[in-house]
């Protein structure tokens, strides 16, 4: 049979580490998926020097192998919202079928192209889109096809965690660490997206989904990045038992989806707590099999082209089998797709950790507890220190039982406006993953 030929639209890091791997793993995977795979064309904006493209065709403009009779799947690598859909729509609306590794694109564009993919009768597949590596779509989408999934939490930004690793571990700052995984390839062409979670936002989105067949609503997601974390509270946790992680967490409540990305305590014995560096980890909760985890590179060169190259593969053996029966994108048939609403921050439930500075008077403590009990608030337990030297202002660190977002920002407010309370709380939700 002939082999089926793929363009690849950028020559970044995803692209060489594709082409590379369709290079060395050729009969490996022509074994697998049936036919060959060929790298019939390239768009590169300017040479990459990790890449020894032989004599395969090269253009600069990306749109002209969505335009090449020639092409069966275009590989879309370019990355970024504008080019990207024009690159995919583009596609699609000429019978290609396309593979692409973009979660920004997919989390606030995908429900216009999966559309357009429905009607046209090709594939958009996106595995490489979450999680790097790791075969998490597959595995929800497919593998746990028979579950009512209650949550999803997870891990998803290798850059994030590789800072929070490196801090903790090595007491390296967080510029340092950031250039780091800029030079490693791991961070977004605009680190603000890892480092704010807006990238964990656009991977929680695809997760939650696929998870709970409700369409891609980016928008919804409420964000919060990593850059307001200080060692203090990552000291503070560690000797409460916890760790701090940046986590995703979409769950399913009688009310709504919560769709969240923050730093969040997890109990230090729980796995997922002992991820670090730029590995990525998902934890997905269903019915039927309890709590599983999926683990892996999130990011990097070959780990993300693994999951380019096994999407083509699916792609290939697709293109024999019947057009009518493919695995839905969004995991559920587009027509039953649920309406069930995707919850506002101050509607979601969450244990929390506060840290206060108080100023070292008798009944302080008392005042704290009585504005937290009138709102319900049920405190697990307390840790004060010892006066700081520097400003003689005592740090008291609570924990508290689960709790809506809303009671706590009220309670917050009132801890705020008191007296002998110096500055913000600060407050950090706690996921016990159980
Ligand atoms: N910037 C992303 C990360 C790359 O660090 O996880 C993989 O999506």
């Amino acid at each position: 049979m002939k082999p089926v030929k793929v363009g690849i639209c950028g020559l970044g890091t995803v692209g060489s580490g594709t082409f590379n791997v369709l290079k060395r793993n050729a009969e490996e995977i022509a074994r697998r998926a049936g036919r060959g795979i060929e790298v019939a064309q390239i768009a590169q904006r300017r040479p990459n020097p990790q890449c020894d493209t032989d004599s395969t065709p090269i253009t600069a403009d990306v749109l002209a192998v969505a335009d090449n009779p020639e092409i069966d799947v275009v590989v879309e690598l370019i990355g970024g919202y504008t080019l990207a859909r024009e690159l995919v729509l583009r596609a699609i609306a000429n019978g290609k079928h396309v593979v692409t590794a973009n979660k920004a694109l997919i989390a606030v564009h995908g429900n216009e192209i999966f559309a357009k993919a429905r009607e046209q009768g090709v594939i958009v597949a996106f595995e490489a889109s979450v999680a790097g590596g790791i075969p998490v779509i597959k595995a929800l989408r497919e593998g746990l096809a028979a579950n009512r999934i209650n949550w999803v939490a997870g891990i998803i930004n290798g850059t994030g965690n590789f800072i929070l690793s490196e801090m903790r571990e090595k007491g390296r700052t967080f510029p340092d660490v950031l250039a780091e995984a800029q030079a490693l390839g791991y961070a977004e062409a605009d680190p603000t997206f890892d480092v704010e979670g807006i990238d964990a936002a656009h991977k929680l989105t695809i997760l939650a989904s696929i998870a709970f067949g409700i369409p891609l609503q980016f928008d919804k997601a409420y964000t919060e990045g990593i850059t307001r974390l200080t060692t203090a509270d990552v000291g503070y946790a560690e000797a409460l038992g916890y760790r701090i992680k940046h986590l995703g967490v979409a769950r399913s409540t009688d009310q709504g989806i919560e769709l969240r990305v923050h730093p969040t305590l997890i109990p230090a014995d729980r796995l997922i707590a002992n991820v670090n560096g730029v590995m990525n980890a998902v934890m997905v909760n269903g019915d039927a099999v309890g709590s599983t985890l999926f683990y892996g590179a999130g990011a990097g060169q070959e780990p993300t082209a693994s999951a380019v190259v096994a999407d083509l593969v699916d792609v290939v053996r697709a293109m024999t089998s019947d057009p009518e029966n493919r695995v839905p994108h969004l995991a559920f048939q587009p027509d039953a797709l649920s309406d069930h609403p995707v919850l506002s921050i101050e509607a979601c439930e969450s244990a929390y950790y506060l840290r206060i500075q108080a100023k070292d008077h008798p009944g302080v403590l008392a005042q704290v507890a009585s504005i937290l009990s009138a709102r319900g608030i049920n405190i697990e337990s307390i840790m004060q220190k010892e006066a700081e030297e520097h400003d003689g202002l005592v740090p008291m660190i609570l924990l508290t039982h689960r709790v809506t977002e809303r009671h706590m920002v009220e309670a917050i407010t009132a801890l705020e406006a008191l007296d002998d309370v110096v500055g913000d709380v600060v407050r950090i939700r706690v996921e016990h993953l159980n």
